[in-house]
């Protein structure tokens, strides 16, 4: 029989896990159309703060995933510059060239 404590504990990892769940946003930039080509950034934000893309991956994105969550895409690093929004039903997540953002996105972060 468990003691209570560690009911308690598995108690509060399991809330604090669907409090993780809900405000992370899993984000995935491809280099190429159709979801294609070289994977340039594939993470999960935690909060709402911007994150840059490295040189390598900089001015490269082609198409993006959102996987049902909403992104703004910004043209400069710390999320300046041009943007876009992309989020289910809203922005050219499968070619960025259609909504005139192809091979320019340098930062990026939740909405
Ligand atoms: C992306 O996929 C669609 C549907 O399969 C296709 O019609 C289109 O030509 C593809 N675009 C590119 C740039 O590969």
């Amino acid at each position: 029989m468990p003691s209570r404590a560690v009911i308690l504990s598995v108690l509060i990892v399991m809330v604090a896990l669907c409090i993780d769940v809900s405000q992370s946003a899993k984000i995935g930039l491809y280099a190429d159309p159709n979801h294609t080509g070289p994977i340039l950034a594939f993470h999960t934000m935690r909060d709402r703060s911007c994150y840059d893309l490295d040189s390598a991956e900089d001015n490269r994105a082609s198409a993006v995933n959102t996987f049902g969550n909403c992104f703004i895409l910004f043209e400069h690093p710390k999320c300046k510059g041009r943007q876009m929004k992309v989020k289910p039903g809203e922005g050219c997540h499968a070619n960025l060239k259609q909504c005139n953002f192809d091979d320019i996105t340098s930062s990026y972060r939740s909405c």
